[in-house]
């Protein structure tokens, strides 16, 4: 299985953690067909952790809690199926997930053929409890070859927290994406902390295994497992365009029941959603990383000759950030101005010929431009 873009959907552990069930998930492959999410391209439904007994069953093999999911976890994909979506689950590569269920050590194979019957698409694995002996290369790769090998096409999200130098060897073990930095917070320290975190591993984003910064915050507001504090929603559009030139799988972590209206449009800007799916997937660069004046000005070329810029104030007071073109790449001799487009406003901004200033931005607040090289 071969994955091209970074993979979007939807994820339970940032608002629900345990508190999952049949019906939460049944209401949430509905809203992501009713509310547009598939369309947009969030084709993922996955389970996080804790949907299962404690104990393994006779057979050895992980059973699903009947009282959260009293059909059986077949069911369960049967229903994202029919809606057009794809099904994930969760394990881990230790003998316990990280919230102390059974996980896949030794089970590898056994594991990967039940989610295969159970018509699993997408599979997130863990990185808790592991033996001391082992190394996280080998139980990486153990289950990268018990899915490559179930017959069925099961996207592996490999999920070890960016530890023991993980984007050295991660693409070795089959993984189609994986967790580059920590776990993510719903507050505006934590979602900085990533930014920085992915600053030095960008290089190893790209087709067939994609750096994946975490799942999304936006629409949480403080309600749920992660929701330690919330962020405004200026702080959630920053937040989305810097995966979106991270080029980071798209999953989001809120109550699609309950999203309100501008974090919906966050989530569903198909100009900001294209950066990320950007077919030539390159890495991003600064024009400015984190200047003495807490400003980050971020670039990525897009396929076609179009260029991204997000200009992100990063400080706790208003900033203006300046953008030239010859700091783009771009030389007074060449003849050609960037004509520039606002992501989140819809509209043009105007031909960069020199220099731009952008309007005071408030703190966390940033601007997500798309240009297109010009004749002056
Ligand atoms: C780890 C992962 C999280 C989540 C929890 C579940 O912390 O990084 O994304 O899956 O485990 O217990």
């Amino acid at each position: 299985m071969i994955v091209r873009k970074p993979p979007m959907g939807w994820n339970s552990w940032n608002t629900f953690a345990a508190d999952i069930h049949e019906k939460l998930i049944f209401e949430t492959a509905d809203r992501m067909v009713a509310d547009g999410y598939l369309d947009a391209g969030y084709e993922y439904l996955v389970i996080d952790d804790c949907w299962s007994l404690r104990e393994r069953g006779e057979d050895g093999r992980i059973v699903p809690d009947p009282e959260k999911f009293p059909h059986g976890m077949k069911a369960v994909a049967d229903y994202v199926h029919a809606k057009g979506l794809k099904f994930g689950m969760y394990s881990c590569c230790g003998s316990l997930t990280c919230a102390g269920f059974p996980a896949s050590y030794e089970h590898e194979f056994l594991d990967a053929a039940t989610f295969a019957e159970w018509g699993v698409d997408f599979l997130k694995y863990d990185n808790c409890y592991k033996p001391m002996e082992e190394n996280d290369p080998k139980l990486y790769r153990r289950m990268g070859m018990a899915l490559a090998n179930c017959g069925r096409d099961i996207l592996f999200s490999a999920c070890n927290w960016g530890a023991d130098e993980s984007h050295k060897w991660i693409k070795e073990t089959g993984a189609h994406m994986w967790r580059s930095t920590g776990d993510i917070m719903d507050n505006w320290a934590s979602v900085k902390s990533l930014i920085e975190q992915q600053a030095g591993i960008w290089q190893y984003n790209g087709q067939g295994c994609f750096n994946d910064m975490d799942m999304l915050i936006v629409g949480m507001y403080g309600k749920g497992n992660v929701g330690l504090g919330g962020c405004t929603t200026e702080e959630y559009r920053t937040h989305f365009s810097f995966w979106a030139l991270y080029g980071s799988p798209l999953m989001m972590g809120c109550d699609l029941r309950t999203v309100n209206d501008e974090c919906r449009e966050i989530l569903l800007n198909r100009e900001v959603i294209a950066v990320d799916q950007d077919e030539a997937y390159r890495q991003p660069f600064y024009l400015n990383a984190m200047h003495n004046d807490g400003t980050i000005v971020l670039c990525r070329l897009l396929e076609g000759g179009d260029v991204a810029v997000g200009l992100f104030n990063m400080t706790d007071s208003p900033r203006r950030i300046s953008l030239t073109l010859g700091d783009i790449g771009i030389n007074a001799a060449s003849g050609k101005a960037l004509l520039m487009r606002d992501l989140w406003k819809h509209e043009e901004v105007g031909r960069l010929t020199g220099i731009y200033r952008t309007p005071e931005l408030a703190p966390h607040a940033s601007m997500l431009l798309r240009c297109r090289v010009v004749d002056r």
